[in-house]
């Protein structure tokens, strides 16, 4: 069985102090057993996420890692200072870095190796520009994608390793994907974790939803057999809409 996960992205958003009290409000509520809850803050937030969920059952963790271990890379965040932190979960290969950043799917793939040597749970992000979709490529484009981003990465366990299917032309566009459509590109990149790493592993990897992930689309998505939650940008920013997501998740 697959525990349900509702992440949430919040981008470039929040300071520390506006993170902290979010946080707190959130454990102010009761939170549904059901699906599990992590947050994907800004780096800064960092430290106010572990102050404020440590100990409780909300997981938090980063957006981007850097590909190198240590050493001169001005600017970058490694994987260990992530886990000294407490990130169970960090974000690599969102379509936003993959296009603002050149991030291909070999550094994808690097970043996972350093996530996983620190004990962190990778949430891989793939999926489709409109074009390919319109052309009829996007089960083709994502597998590749998912492909070269996991070359040479051996994940372990399946609890290790999150995929999220996040087609770039629903993202903050307001415009999601169907349930029936997203349901169908999960289904095929469970049968490419399969033929990796056999059946019963990719039985056990979460395949979250997302892009324009809503209270009101939320239930209809995650009814999905293979879609094992969301991963939420804009919703996940205001404590109503997250708690609501939360709730659809079952
Ligand atoms: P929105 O939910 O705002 O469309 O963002 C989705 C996303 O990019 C999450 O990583």
């Amino acid at each position: 069985m697959r525990k349900k996960l509702v992440a949430g992205n919040w981008k470039m958003h929040k300071t520390l102090t506006e993170a902290k009290v979010w946080l707190q409000e959130l454990l102010s509520h009761t939170l549904p057993s059901s699906a599990e809850a992590a947050l994907m803050v800004p780096f800064t937030s960092l430290p106010a996420a572990q102050e404020v969920l440590s100990g409780s059952p909300v997981a938090f963790g980063a957006q981007d890692v850097s590909a190198h271990q240590e050493g001169a890379y001005t600017g970058e965040i490694s994987a260990k200072m992530l886990a000294d932190l407490g990130c169970k979960y960090t974000i690599i290969g969102h379509s936003e870095r993959r296009a603002y950043h050149k991030e291909p799917d070999l550094l994808v793939a690097e970043k996972a190796k350093r996530l996983l040597e620190a004990n962190i749970a990778p949430i891989l992000c793939v999926g489709e520009p409109l074009e390919v979709r319109e052309a009829g490529e996007a089960v083709f484009y994502t597998l590749k994608q998912l492909e070269g981003s996991l070359q040479g990465v051996n994940p372990g366990s399946p609890h290790n390793l999150v995929i999220a299917y996040e087609p770039v032309w629903a993202i903050g566009t307001g415009k999601n994907a169907t349930p029936d459509d997203a349901e169908n590109m999960h289904d095929e990149i469970r049968s490419w974790l399969s033929s990796r790493f056999g059946k019963e592993y990719a039985a056990g990897v979460r395949i979250l939803y997302g892009g324009s992930v809503k209270p009101d689309n939320a239930a209809a998505l995650f009814a999905q057999p293979n879609i094992d939650g969301g991963l939420a940008g804009g919703a996940s920013l205001q404590l109503e809409s997250y708690l609501l997501l939360l709730g659809a998740a079952r």
